[in-house]
């Protein structure tokens, strides 16, 4: 099934770190990188290098060329993408030794999406596949309902979180991609054992994937709730090992896997990820995921599924 993403495209000035700066603090880094990254561009590569046909949709601003080169390298189909001489996105992110990240955002071309590219893209896609969001673009909420309109499946990974995403029709949703802070947030819960049941509750007709960070992951669908622990690997840098997941689960529902094979995929694709720098460059290829599967290279994961 092919995959239209409306996704955010940044440009990643990295840096290394001891550890993250503190208010008042003036502090040197170790190194700068400058990665494409963004959630939507990683989760198209991701999606792309698991072997999904992917269109990506955005608006290319002024120094944002590498991006596209990014995209069309790992086999994203660019044509619908629209140019901007306004600036870019880009993230400031700091990565600490320990490989954990914080990340600026500046929106730039990425909030300047319209209804009518919108709809003219969504028109131009066609009436058959998944558009998938992250909430890094403007008119996410527009883009939900005219996919909607048009038959289109849809799925939102709704970070970063802010209060706009109230304001989604979120009902209309196929898969509601979430980790715990998300999924409180939008469930309105304290606990994270009370998100899955909340989130069935409010909307009963979506799918809810919650990633759990170095806990796992859960996954209700059609009636049952699955969960998979995480591999215990080396950290280099978890930039995009959530994208990574997404675009490798969506793969794996879209491509007739089970969800237990599809969640296996996923957290072996992030496993890998992890191990290296950057965003999108850290995503694998399917065959390195699927030989990692077959040589135990991480260990084995076994997926518990509760009617
Ligand atoms: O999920 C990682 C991504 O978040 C980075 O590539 C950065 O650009 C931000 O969008």
């Amino acid at each position: 099934m092919k995959i239209l993403n409306f996704g955010s495209m940044n440009l990643d000035y990295v840096y290394r770190v001891d550890t993250f700066i503190q208010p008042g603090e003036t502090k040197s880094s170790q190194s700068l990188m400058v990665n494409c990254g963004g959630k939507g561009l990683n989760q198209s590569i991701a999606a792309a290098k698991a072997g999904n046909e992917v269109y990506h949709c955005g608006i290319v601003g002024n120094g944002g060329e590498m991006l596209e080169k990014q995209l069309k390298e790992n086999g994203v189909n660019t044509s619908l993408l629209d140019h901007s001489s306004q600036q870019c996105g880009h993230a400031i992110i700091q990565v600490d030794d320990k490989g954990q990240n914080c990340i600026l955002l500046y929106g730039g071309t990425n909030q300047l999406l319209t209804e009518e590219y919108i709809d003219r893209s969504l028109d131009a896609f066609g009436h058959e596949g998944l558009v998938l969001l992250q909430n890094e673009t403007n008119l996410v909420g527009h883009i939900i309902a005219e996919a909607n309109k048009r038959g289109l499946k849809t799925a939102l990974n709704a970070a970063p979180m802010d209060e706009g995403v109230a304001s989604y029709p979120l009902d209309l949703l196929d898969w509601l991609i979430v980790n715990e802070v998300e999924g409180k947030q939008i469930a309105g819960c304290t606990s994270d054992d009370d998100i899955i049941p909340v989130l069935r509750e409010k909307y009963p007709s979506c799918s809810v994937l919650l990633t759990l960070g170095s806990r796992g992951a859960r996954c209700f669908t059609e009636g049952r709730e699955y969960r998979i622990g995480c591999f215990d690997v080396d950290v280099v840098d978890t930039t995009a090992a959530g994208d990574t997941f997404s675009g490798y689960f969506l793969y794996g529902v879209l491509n007739g896997k089970s969800i237990p094979q599809a969640l296996l995929l996923a957290t072996t694709a992030s496993a890998i990820a992890i191990g290296k720098s950057g965003a999108s460059d850290s995503v694998p290829y399917l065959a390195q995921v699927e030989e990692a599967i077959e040589k135990q290279i991480f260990g084995t994961l076994d997926v518990e599924v509760l009617e």
